[in-house]
């Protein structure tokens, strides 16, 4: 049982009732449930950082949190409604605790009218936060503790403050995310985050870089530099500082050993950007480029500003500047409009560019988007059908891809355990592929972090299989 003075600290706990604290016992303890990009999971580490500072403890179980946290995407419908159907089967475990505290934050939070719906189809939610009043938690915990009454706390400015250098409890040691931006200004017409996440600001170069340095301090060997646009870094800042600039002062860092980045739109990708691509010493070669469609018409529409022939130009040069850089992209289906011929231009585009991976998804319709108020929606199954040719396809070139892989020997670096076999590790190459190698017993010692050269021996869809080289 906590005495008087220990309640008194500076943890969030000395704003509980007291009785509260003497039946679930002390600390209490937080279970972030996250969905969406990486954006929403370093988001996630955030939180947990914040909470873990006022004195929380993360639970891996759901049920024995005292405080679960939702953390949402909104990005497409199907999206949502797998996240209101988790929230829902929440309401199970407020039956059995009454004392548990539920909370829902990112994009769904943040969507313009969503936190009104929230509150009505999940009535016993505590309190909902915005993806950039995370800063927040403390005093809307605090009220929610004293209160007991629903508490919302987001901000609608467009140009939301940056809450810089927030503490994080990180999930991996050797890895880390590093949001560089936030926001994004280019309102692609189906797009919802440009409304969620308001308009684009970027941190400053000196903050960045000090929070790499920190991370390297603290173990960290590769870092992925986030954003909506990466390419567009630096607007807006007083001195010439674009993204180029700092990819190369963070390849400077000593220690550093891997440098990612992500996402980067085809609009604004530099031939400086990849100079210094090629001769930095730690930049990864592989850069995401999400084409989206292949044929004008529909760019057209989707407001992407840049045609069909742009993106053939621009993937010549990253495979003339930077040989073997792999490109991966995202692709959507039925966009309002898209006709079977233009469907066809973005299957052809997929045959002439020959991703190494290509993410693909069904069209969903965002209210408040252009493309939302467009005649001339497609139908669920002609997007279905579509959807499956496509991935049929883009499988067929990435299986080839990695069968052509198969006797080279490429460098990794590990990542953990495979998740289906304790004996395998899972690991990267600097081009983002997925290898699975067995573990050597005499090398008991290698770990997460670790660079191996590994020889491959078999290339299937989505994974690389090889073997260790002593
Ligand atoms: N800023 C990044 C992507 C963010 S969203 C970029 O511009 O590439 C990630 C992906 O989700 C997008 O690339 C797009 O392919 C997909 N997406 C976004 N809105 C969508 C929608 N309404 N329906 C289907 N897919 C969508
Ligand atoms: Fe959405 Fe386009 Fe911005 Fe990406 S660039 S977040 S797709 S509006
Ligand atoms: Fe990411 Fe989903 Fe938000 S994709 S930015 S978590 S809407």
């Amino acid at each position: 049982m906590m005495s008087r003075n220990e309640l008194d600290g500076g943890n969030i706990m000395n704003t509980i009732n007291l009785s509260q604290v003497e039946k679930r016992g002390f600390p209490f303890r937080y279970h972030i449930l996250t969905y969406g990009c990486q954006m929403n999971e370093h988001d996630s580490e955030v939180i947990a950082g914040l909470l873990e500072n006022m004195g929380y403890t993360p639970s891996n179980q759901l049920e024995d949190a005292d405080l679960i946290i939702v953390n949402t995407c909104c990005v497409r419908e199907s999206a949502e409604e797998k996240i209101y159907g988790k929230i829902g089967s929440l309401k199970a475990l407020k039956m059995v605790n009454p004392d548990l505290v539920v909370g829902v934050s990112g994009c769904m939070a943040q969507k313009p009218d969503e936190s009104k719906i929230i509150r009505k189809r999940a009535p016993f939610v505590d309190f909902i936060i915005g993806t950039d009043t995370m800063q927040e938690l403390r005093g809307v915990l605090t009220k929610v503790y004293q209160d007991r009454l629903p508490t919302v706390c987001i901000s609608t400015d467009e140009y939301r403050r940056i809450a810089d250098r927030l503490p994080r409890a990180r999930s991996e040691r050797h890895k880390a995310w590093v949001t560089i931006m936030h926001g994004c200004n280019n309102f692609c017409s189906y797009c919802i985050v440009p409304f969620v996440r308001g308009r684009e600001r970027s941190r400053t170069p000196e903050s960045i870089i000090a929070e790499v340095i920190d991370l390297v301090g603290d173990g960290v060997k590769e870092i992925t530099l986030l954003g909506q646009n990466v390419n567009s870094y630096g607007q807006g800042l007083s001195e010439e500082n674009d993204f180029s600039d700092l990819l190369r002062k963070i390849d400077r860092i000593d220690g550093i050993e891997r440098i990612r980045f992500m996402t980067s739109h085809p609009k604004d990708l530099s031939a400086k950007l990849m100079n210094v691509m090629g001769s930095g010493k730690h930049i990864c070669h592989h850069i995401h480029l999400p084409v989206q469609a292949g044929s004008n018409q529909v760019l057209k529409f989707m407001n992407r500003g840049y045609t069909r022939e742009d993106y053939l130009e621009l993937v010549k040069s990253i495979r003339e500047t930077l040989p073997g850089c792999s490109i991966t992209t995202d692709i959507i289906v039925g966009f309002p409009g898209e006709s079977d011929d233009n469907f066809e231009d973005t299957l052809d585009l997929v045959r002439q560019i020959r991703w190494n991976a290509a993410y693909t998804f069904l069209y969903s319709n965002r209210s408040g988007t252009k493309a939302a108020q467009m005649s001339q929606q497609i139908a669920d199954q002609t997007k279905k059908v579509r959807l499956q040719k496509l991935m049929a396809l883009q499988n067929v070139i990435s299986l080839q891809y990695h069968q052509e892989q198969v006797g080279r020997t490429v460098e990794v670096m590990i990542d953990g355990e495979s998740r289906t076999n304790p004996d395998v590790w899972s690991s990267r190459t600097a081009t983002n592929e997925l290898v699975l190698f067995p573990k050597i017993r005499a090398l008991s010692s290698q770990g997460p972090g670790d660079r191996v050269q590994v020889r491959i021996v078999e290339g299937k869809t989505w994974t690389l299989h090889g073997q260790a080289e002593i």
